[in-house]
């Protein structure tokens, strides 16, 4: 065996031991991978907790006032909880989405099943009766986040003019005085005002969830299409809580008084329509708190 032959046969010899070496540290790595993989997989069985409880966590969070500086992100992985939320995770009842029931000479055109409640955040379903039209309301310096979850809705919103992103805070105290005075001398001259169409579009249990703030698609009227409709929602702070220096947050209806332009219209309020008024079904989901 000449010098050469020596060379190549060590060359070949050290670069099979390499390979192998290179194959058990790649078969280790998958190894541990999959270890991992496995380990992730047991801990999520482990605390796999049903997506209402999370959107419920979730919430109570977003809007809690200790937690403001992070507002926009939690709101943002809320709606993103919310977009994946079907009937089924709230228990929901199939008998309420059967059009017969709906037929029956006594039902009311709306049920309401309330979820959860505290004096930050209110949790609910609203059933509609097919072809029932939820009247035009707001929602008094509120959020809210709705969600379809059996048949299909058509939603229009509003947003009040002038038209801004958020409140000021200086505007708002400013009108909120007014406001509070205008209460206290007992005048209850109802309201007018200039709204934008914000939106005007149906929505079914596969569409995302539609939002609203204080100043952006604060109206809205929700009308069940030919079968009925359900939605999961949740406002903040809830109706009927205190706004500091006007009173209680009370729920106030509108028609349209004019349309001005396609997109541009002029609301009035106006006393709860008759029409509107719902009866009440348990909630069977999880139990939340
Ligand atoms: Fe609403």
């Amino acid at each position: 065996m000449t010098f050469l032959d020596k060379c190549t046969l060590l060359s070949c010899r050290l670069f099979s031991i390499f390979c192998t070496r290179k194959k058990f540290s790649c078969i280790s790595v998958i190894n541990f991978h999959m270890d991992s993989r496995n380990e992730t997989k047991s801990t999520m069985e482990i605390t796999n907790v049903p997506p209402i409880i999370s959107i419920y966590r979730h919430a109570l969070r977003t809007f809690d006032d200790k937690f403001n500086s992070e507002f926009t992100t939690n709101l943002n992985k809320l709606k993103y909880l919310m977009d994946m939320l079907r009937a089924d995770d709230l228990g929901f009842d199939d008998g309420l989405s059967e059009p017969t029931l709906w037929r029956k000479p006594n039902k009311a055109p709306c049920t309401y099943i309330e979820v959860f409640q505290n004096s930050d955040i209110n949790m609910s379903i609203f059933v509609l009766k097919p072809g029932f039209k939820m009247p035009l309301h707001d929602h008094p310096h509120m959020h809210g986040l709705l969600k379809v979850i059996v048949g299909a809705v058509k939603i229009r919103s509003f947003s009040e003019y002038p038209l801004k992103d958020a409140v000021n805070e200086l505007d708002f105290a400013v009108r909120a005085r007014h406001e509070a005075a205008r209460l206290a001398q007992g005048i209850h001259r109802r309201r007018r005002l200039f709204a934008k169409v914000s939106h005007n579009r149906i929505c079914r249990a596969n569409t995302e969830t539609c939002t609203l703030t204080p100043t952006v698609s604060n109206y809205h009227e929700i009308e069940a299409l030919d079968m009925p409709a359900a939605f999961f929602d949740i406002l903040s702070p809830p109706y009927d809580t205190l706004i500091k220096d006007i009173g209680p947050r009370r729920c106030r209806y509108y028609n349209v008084a004019n349309e001005v332009s396609a997109n541009v219209v002029e609301l009035q309020e106006m006393d709860v329509p008759k029409c509107f008024y719902c009866d009440q079904a348990p909630y069977l989901g999880p139990i939340l708190g």
